[in-house]
Parts: C-alpha cells; structure tokens; sequence
C-alpha cells in the first residue's frame, strides 16, 4: 500500500490537463444544473472558440506536456468524433501530449451509435465516460434521460466491442424511488459490464434544477439518510467484493484504472479549462470562464477571456488542500502539510483530527488522515471544520 502511495506521489509532479467544457444537451435532465444549453446552433462557432482559447492561453500551464485532456460537459458527443480530433490536434500546436496520456470523452448512451464509435475509435479518444444513472426506465423518466436502461446497457457493450478498455459509468444513488432492489440490480448490472471505472453520486437538489422545484413544492419527496447511507453502504461494500478500489468519494477503479485526470483535481496537479463555465488552476490562481456561451464567445472573438481570476493566498491553499485530499483515499498528509503551512495550520489539523479519529470518522494511517467509510457519508461536514476561517 505505502509503495503504492509513493508511486503516486512521484507520479503527481508531472501532471498537467486540458479540460474542456462542452456546453450543449440535446434535452436538460432534470438534477443537473451543470452549465449547459440546448440550443446547438452554436456548436460550430464555439468550437473556434475553443481553438482560439488554447491559443490565448497557451502560457497558462508550467509544464509544456499533458499527461490528460478531458472533454466534460455538458455532453461532449454532441460533437461528431472529427471534431474531438480537431480539438486534440490543437492542443497539441502548443503541448505535448505524453505517449500514454489519458483521453477522456464524456458521452451519453443516446449518442454511441455504431458508427459513432467505430469513428470514435479512430481518434485517440481512449477513455469514454457514460452517463448510465440508472438501468431502470421509470428512474430515468423521473430524470429526464433521453435513453432506456436496455439502450445504456448495450451503449456499454457496443463501446467494448469497438475497443475502448478503459469505460467509466456515472450512477445516482438517493433517487426518490430507487429501492434498494433497484439500486442492487443497478450496481450487480455494472458489475456484470466488467468496466474499469464507476463514479457514483448522491443525488443533489441543485438549486434551479426541476428536481429543486419538485421538492420545494412537495412533488419530490427526498431520500431519508438512514435510506441512503444504506444504498452508499451497499455501492462501497459491493464495489470492493467486485474488485474496485474506492479511491475518492464517489469514485471507485479497477487497479490501475484511476482517473489521472480527475485526481489532478483532487491532487492539487496544474489544469487549464476551456469553454464557458471551465475553471483553471495553476498553483498561483484559481481563474474560471463565465457560465454564459454567448458572452464567452463574443469575448473569445475580440481576443480577450472572459474570466475571473482570484489569487490564492496560504489559507485559501490550505483549504483547497483540505477539500481536495481528504476526498481521497491517500487522504490529508500531515508532512506536507507541515512543510508547506507551517507549525500553525499543522496543530490545527492535529486538533481538528482528534474528536474524528475517536469517534471512528477518520483513522491515521502512518502520517496521514483519511476518512473512514463513515467519515466519507459525512465528508462535507468534516471538511468544512477543517477549513482554517482567518480570523479564527
Ligand atoms: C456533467 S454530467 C455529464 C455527463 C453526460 N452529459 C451524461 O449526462 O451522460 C456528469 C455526471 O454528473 C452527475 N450529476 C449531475 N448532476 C447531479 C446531481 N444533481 N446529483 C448527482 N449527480 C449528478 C451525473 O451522474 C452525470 O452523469
Ligand atoms: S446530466 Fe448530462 S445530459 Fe443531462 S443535463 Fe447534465 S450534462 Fe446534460
């Protein structure tokens, strides 16, 4: 485990990722308050955008290699597979790209028609994320999803057979009535796909989504939490017993199968976002695009972005890394901590620790603190009493 841990910090310093926000759906599901349009009418045009962006900001980023690009969205297959290409080759005008780095599509099952991945398979797109949810046709009703469960599944099957070996699935769990009958059939499905990666999620009342509104008016009544701690039980129990590590809070790997763009996230690595709504860090500054196509497009066109930036000082760094590792089954360590925040954030973290570690929600394990299955149910809690307040 520790060797494990050392080869990932080694492999940590040299991250560096291209995220790109696509900003269309072709319907809007109704938990997701992700930035997002449907109408597509701009999808050409912003794709200069794009291009134009990675040239305005080729400078952003330390390094000038990329161990991952990440299309998110929104939903990515709106593009065809020679756009994603496209975009891929611009990227590599002004970085490049390791040999053995990490492409990731996200797509929904809708768009994984033969020929979209045999296309697909071409480009050097070699990670697909599918948004699955659920494989039970009245939960995705519910949500607003414009494919069945039986559609979703063979989406799976039909990406297998064209090649990709590296499938992601997003799953909701804590859906109002997903049963727990359901939601076993849901995970022991996924299993069966034998895919690499699940990320699996809480269901969210976003605020201004339709499922907000629902419950505010009592059309949608929430999942109780000794409900969904069961349903988190039984996703972290069975995800193990299938052979997935459950590596971050709502994500689970095959070995060697982490997200290495995600983990950039939650591991503190470099990353530049384009398109509306994508966030940048560089050590220095957090900056972030507006959540808006067409002011995005228009200021992209004059030559100018059109973000805010905030310079980060020691305490926002600090929170930052408290919010990112303790997500992580690598967890919070206390060393660095030390040796990046001083004496004082490093007794913080020691006394914020101890009420945790007695009652179960965090163990520490050589010099670091890591959330317990049950610290996890509870991680945002946990993590905001973490957080060091300046006038504390
Ligand atoms: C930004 S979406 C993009 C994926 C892709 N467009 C799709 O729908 O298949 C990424 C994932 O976030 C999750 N998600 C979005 N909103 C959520 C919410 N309110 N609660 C829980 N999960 C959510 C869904 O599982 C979704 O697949
Ligand atoms: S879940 Fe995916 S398809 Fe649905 S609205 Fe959000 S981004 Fe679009």
């Amino acid at each position: 485990m520790e060797n494990k841990r050392n080869a990932f910090t080694l492999q940590k310093k040299v991250m560096s990722g291209v995220y790109f926000h696509i900003p269309f759906c072709k319907q809007l599901c109704h938990y997701c308050a992700f930035h997002k349009s449907i109408s597509l009418h701009a999808k050409n045009d912003m794709l200069e955008c794009f291009k134009k962006e990675l040239e305005l900001k080729k400078n952003y980023l330390s390094e000038d290699h990329l161990s991952s690009i990440y299309f998110g969205g929104g939903t990515p297959s709106v593009y065809q597979p020679d756009k994603i290409q496209e975009l891929i080759n611009e990227v590599q005008k002004y970085w490049k790209i390791d040999s053995n780095a990490e492409i990731t599509l996200e797509a929904n099952p809708d768009d994984l028609s033969v020929k979209y991945l045999k296309q697909l398979s071409e480009t050097s797109v070699n990670r697909l994320s599918v948004g699955i949810q659920s494989f039970h046709d009245e939960d995705l009703i519910l949500m607003n999803r414009r494919h069945t469960g039986k559609q979703a599944y063979e989406a799976i099957k039909r990406a297998q057979y064209y090649g990709f070996d590296n499938i992601s699935v997003d799953q909701i769990y804590g859906v109002p009535g997903l049963t727990m009958k359901k939601w076993k059939e849901n995970l022991n499905l996924v299993y069966k796909l034998n895919i690499q990666h699940i990320s699996s999620y809480h269901l969210m009342y976003d605020p201004n989504t339709v499922f907000a509104k629902k419950l505010e008016k009592g059309q949608l009544t929430e999942m109780d939490e000794e409900e969904s701690y069961e349903q988190y039980k039984y996703l972290v129990d069975s995800a193990r017993k299938n052979g997935f590590k459950h590596y971050e809070i709502s994500n689970f790997c095959k070995e060697n199968y982490i997200s290495r763009h995600n983990s950039s996230y939650w591991q503190q690595k470099e990353y530049l976002g384009i398109g509306p709504s994508a966030h940048s860090y560089n050590f220095k500054e957090r900056e972030w695009n507006i959540a808006h196509n067409h002011k995005y497009m228009k200021a992209i066109k004059e030559g100018k972005s059109f973000s805010e930036k905030e310079e980060l000082n020691i305490y926002d760094r600090f929170n930052d890394l408290i919010l990112t590792s303790l997500r992580t089954y690598w967890g919070l360590n206390l060393t660095s901590v030390k040796e990046q925040f001083g004496e004082k954030l490093y007794l913080h973290c020691l006394s914020k620790a101890e009420k945790y570690i007695q009652s179960n929600h965090i163990r520490k394990e050589n010099s670091s603190l890591i959330l317990s299955d049950k610290g996890v149910f509870v991680s945002n809690d946990i993590m905001s009493d973490f957080f060091y307040v300046e006038d504390e």
